[in-house]
């Protein structure tokens, strides 16, 4: 009975299912919801098409769904990108496995592509939600000694967890707003601000999450007991981080979709 019991644990365990590594589902249908808002009305009948009407909000987890499915093993890779502080990710040699630039770059590639097939645009549509959402967690432009902060262990009020789920999930589900909530509830900007949000390329992005993150290694200990404060200092940061990665993603679709 107690081997059933650690065999049942395992398995879990290496099917994803106790490993969170991702903005949880809240952070990815705030960046689809608002994408939606930033849309033009060609992108969105040619999205409506594709995913049958439902919302970018709706397919934005599609990218972690697919984890507990061994078929999908080889996108695993593509949710991040590791290097070293100080680094430029152009001069680090890329990983064979695909990172999160390369995963962006496929996915607007076969999008582009007028010969790709409807199911085959469908699926890198979703995984472009996904990993625009990503692509603005900090976190996930990590350093690869600790897993992008899965390894990091920290206090998050009274639970023990680490700190890349602190930023994929639990200010988050500490905020206590719902995605819909979230996503209405966004900076006010001016044309020129939506503008200035929407220049620049993947890699721009990229590096503004990598900035971001070494902040955060700068500010935050192991073992630290994270609360109240926390909230109070990067909140801003992190809606911010899910306003810009729906104005890029809804920017992209765009073009895409032009
Ligand atoms: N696994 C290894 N590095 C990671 C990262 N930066 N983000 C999410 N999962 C990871
Ligand atoms: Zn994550
Ligand atoms: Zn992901």
């Amino acid at each position: 009975m107690k081997k059933l019991a650690i065999v049942i644990l395992v398995s879990l365990f290496s099917n994803g299912l106790f490993a969170e590594d991702d903005w949880g589902k809240t952070g990815h249908r705030v960046v689809g919801e608002i994408a939606d808002n930033y849309l033009s009305k060609k992108a969105e009948k040619e999205i409506s098409k594709l995913l049958s009407g439902h919302s970018l909000a709706y397919v934005a987890n599609y990218g972690d769904d697919i984890k507990s499915d061994r078929q999908y093993d080889s996108f695993s890779p593509w949710h991040y990108v590791n290097f070293p502080f100080g680094e430029k990710y152009e001069l680090n040699e890329k990983s064979d496995k695909g990172d999160i630039i390369q995963g962006i770059n496929k996915c607007i590639s076969v999008l582009k592509n007028t010969n790709s097939p409807k199911e085959e645009k469908l699926f890198y549509l979703k995984m472009l939600v996904h990993f625009m959402g990503d692509l603005h967690q900090p976190l996930h432009i990590g350093l690869a000694d600790d897993k992008g902060g899965n390894d990091f262990q920290v206090r998050w009020f009274s639970d023990g967890t680490n700190l890349h789920s602190v930023w994929d999930y639990r200010m988050l589900d500490s905020y206590e707003m719902s995605y819909t909530e979230i996503a209405a509830n966004t900076d006010v900007l001016s044309k020129e601000q939506v503008k200035a949000i929407k220049s620049g390329t993947v890699i721009d992005w990229m590096y503004e999450s990598r900035a971001l993150c070494e902040d955060i290694y700068e500010h935050t200990e192991i073992g630290e007991k994270l609360s109240y404060k926390y909230m109070y200092d990067y909140m801003d940061t992190l809606r911010s981080q899910l306003q810009k990665g729906g104005i890029r993603l809804a920017g992209l679709l765009n073009e895409i979709f032009s």
